[in-house]
């Protein structure tokens, strides 16, 4: 049986080059410094910047650029306000694959700058001279067409297939190649934005946004909250706005408008419903653009405005616990963010668990409880292929000079998220919320690590109670392997009345009887998951006469029915298969399926020549991942400095 395993292909297949890691010193190590944007801001050491904020840091940035799409070029100028704390001669920023014109200080004269050293996960140290009175630095700069966090896709790999478009994923350190910054999530500034595009397309970014297309293609953005460099971003293209609620709307190509205002009609309930439990939503609006099907992820919370692939689009609203996900990220990591990518678990453990609480409030227990166990089901099989005393089964992870992509896996999601269910479970719901509200409250556009949260946990939530503790047991989750005994057994009465329709199936009874008539997507996918292989291909017929899975639109069906179709060489479906493969990026669905294909030397050979017409229509991301799993020409790294 197989199950898709979210996000572990990198952990495998991205090589490890610690020889190549050119780690900064350890000179930046845990500052603690009073200044005036943050009362109290701690910084912690992040393995992944160069920059050195306890000397000198950014604090806003006024970004000036021009979006050139013949060129696939970003030019421009970006301005940092900047605070020199000890009298530094110099600041560090981060940048990979930048050409670096000139850079001038506040009063417009040219200063010295340089690249230096490199590392093919960091980049390139820029170092800039700065004097102890810069308060200004502006740099003249522009992107190179294989920017990693750029996809630039020619009018053919849109829907309307008239124009081009563009747009960015910054997460997890990818900002550096489209903006010299500094590029830690434990650094954070606002900014503006000036942006110019051919006219005709529409700009959105991660800050205030246009409902209509200029006249002139120039757009003036600009978010005023500090955000870490990770949640810059940028979206390029002919798509229009569609208003949903007071605060909440859709942006996306004309085809895809209608339809995604309908999908995501309850995005204003969303939002009603997480500020009840966890306070105001902080950000003034939530809006979410559907990107063209290559985008590599479900979602991406850049603030403000949630980046989202279509294929979350099924047309029953039934794929969208992924918004009310990106959507809690406003509170869980866009408020409160992890410091560094080895508490990643801080934003997405707690956004899981967010998460589900958005669906339960929405569309009550039995259906959450079908999300919680497909996910335990999820963590089981990371744990069991990564092995039970495997490190990175920690919540608080070391990823000591390895790809930030490594982060990646279903442990943060799923274990973070069943440690906090855990404790809600032993403490009750009552004060767990109250709890995590005053969390939010409390470290509000503020980094988190893993151990300040276990302390301020301790202190404000288990106190003395050793009985309460054991029932918890903290230190296990957070800083030890595999699942702690102390976990909150969940069942789903639904699903199990699935398991008994399989094992009907298996025992001979026809499609037609096995009552799936008031099934929804998660009972379909907890049943693919669990059909035993191999399976005839007059089962397989069978089953997809009467269900008609290879011709479904829901994405999350399709994937996990092609699963079965590749390993029981179900060639009848092998078109549509071949058709998604070329359309979609999402690396959810390429990882599993190609791995699949990777099996045996027959399928494999289809792979390839799938992946031929394919790979084009990814982001670097994406096919990152499947270079590594066809072995195909590493080429995720190279061309970049
Ligand atoms: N922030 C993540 C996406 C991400 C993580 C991008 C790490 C780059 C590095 C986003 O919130 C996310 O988790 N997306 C999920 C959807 C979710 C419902 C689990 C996805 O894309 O599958
Ligand atoms: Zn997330």
């Amino acid at each position: 049986m197989q199950k898709p395993i979210r996000f572990l292909a990198p952990i495998l297949l991205m090589c490890v080059a610690l020889s190549q890691c050119n780690v900064p010193s350890e000179e930046n190590q845990s500052a603690t410094k009073e200044n005036s944007q943050q009362p109290s801001e701690s910084i912690s050491f992040d393995e992944y910047t160069y920059s050195n904020p306890a000397e000198a840091v950014i604090r806003h940035l006024a970004l000036d650029v021009e979006v050139n799409f013949s060129s696939r070029i970003i030019s421009g100028i970006a301005s940092y306000e900047i605070e020199n704390k000890t009298g530094a001669s110099s600041i560090i920023l981060d940048s990979k694959g930048l050409e670096i014109q000139k850079v001038t200080l506040g009063d417009g004269e040219s200063t010295e700058f340089a690249l230096v050293g490199y590392n093919q996960y960091m980049g390139r140290k820029l170092e800039i001279t700065i004097s102890e009175s810069t308060t200004r630095i502006n740099i003249y700069y522009s992107t190179r067409p294989e920017a990693i966090a750029l996809q630039w896709l020619n009018p053919q790999q849109t829907e309307e297939k008239k124009n081009p478009y563009l747009f960015t994923q910054s997460e997890p350190c990818l900002a550096r190649t489209w903006i010299p910054t500094q590029d830690s999530p434990g650094i954070r500034f606002t900014y503006s934005a000036k942006v110019q595009v051919p006219v005709g397309l529409m700009a959105v970014m991660s800050a205030s946004n246009p409902q209509e297309k200029s006249a002139d293609g120039i757009y003036n953005f600009e978010m005023k909250q500090p955000i870490p460099a990770y949640l810059m971003a940028l979206a390029v293209g002919d798509f229009v706005f569609k208003s949903i609620g007071p605060r909440t709307g859709v942006y996306g190509e004309s085809s895809v408008i209608d339809q995604a205002a309908h999908e995501f009609g309850e995005l204003e309930e969303m939002l009603t419903a997480v500020e009840k439990l966890y306070g105001a939503y902080r950000w003034d609006r939530y809006d979410l653009i559907v990107l063209p099907p290559s985008f590599p992820f479900g979602g991406m919370e850049n603030p403000r405005i949630t980046f989202a692939t279509p294929t979350i689009i099924a047309g029953d609203r039934s794929l969208v616990s992924v918004v009310a996900h990106e959507l809690s990220h406003s509170w869980s990591g866009n408020l409160v963010t992890s410091a560094t990518w080895n508490d990643f678990w801080i934003n997405e453990g707690f956004t899981v668990y967010l998460e589900r609480r958005i669906m339960e409030e929405l569309y009550g227990k039995s259906y959450t409880e079908m999300l919680i166990v497909l996910g335990y089901q999820d963590l089981q099989s990371t744990i069991e292929y990564m092995g039970q005393d495997n490190e990175d089964t920690h919540l608080k992870l070391n990823l000591a000079g390895r790809d930030p992509d490594e982060a990646l896996t279903d442990i943060a999601y799923e274990k973070g998220a069943l440690f906090l269910q855990t404790i809600e479970e032993a403490v009750g719901r009552e004060k767990w919320d109250e709890f995590l509200k005053g969390y939010f409250d409390r470290f509000a556009f503020q980094s988190m690590t893993s151990d300040r949260f276990v302390e301020y946990l301790n202190k404000e939530l288990i106190g003395d109670d050793e009985e309460l503790a054991a029932r918890i047991s903290v230190n296990e989750w957070v800083y030890g392997p595999g699942i702690p005994e102390t976990q909150t057994n969940n069942v789903s009465e639904r699903l199990m009345i699935v398991d008994k329709a399989v094992a009907n199936w298996e025992s001979g009874t026809s499609p037609s009887d096995l009552g799936t008539g008031e099934w929804t997507t998660h009972e379909w996918l907890h049943f693919l998951r669990h059909l035993s292989s191999p399976l005839s291909e007059d089962k397989l017929s069978s089953l997809d006469k009467e269900f008609g899975f290879t011709n479904s639109k829901n994405a999350e069906i399709v994937a996990a029915w092609f699963i079965h179709v590749i390993s029981n060489n179900y060639r009848k479906s092998y078109g549509k298969l071949e058709e998604f493969l070329v359309r979609v990026g999402r690396r959810k669905f390429l990882s599993p399926l190609y791995k699949e294909l990777a099996k045996t030397e027959e399928n494999k050979k289809v792979a390839i020549e799938i992946y031929k017409k394919a790979r084009k229509n990814y982001h670097a991301i994406s096919y990152g991942t499947v270079d590594g799993i066809l072995g195909w020409e590493q080429s995720r790294y190279l061309g970049i400095d």
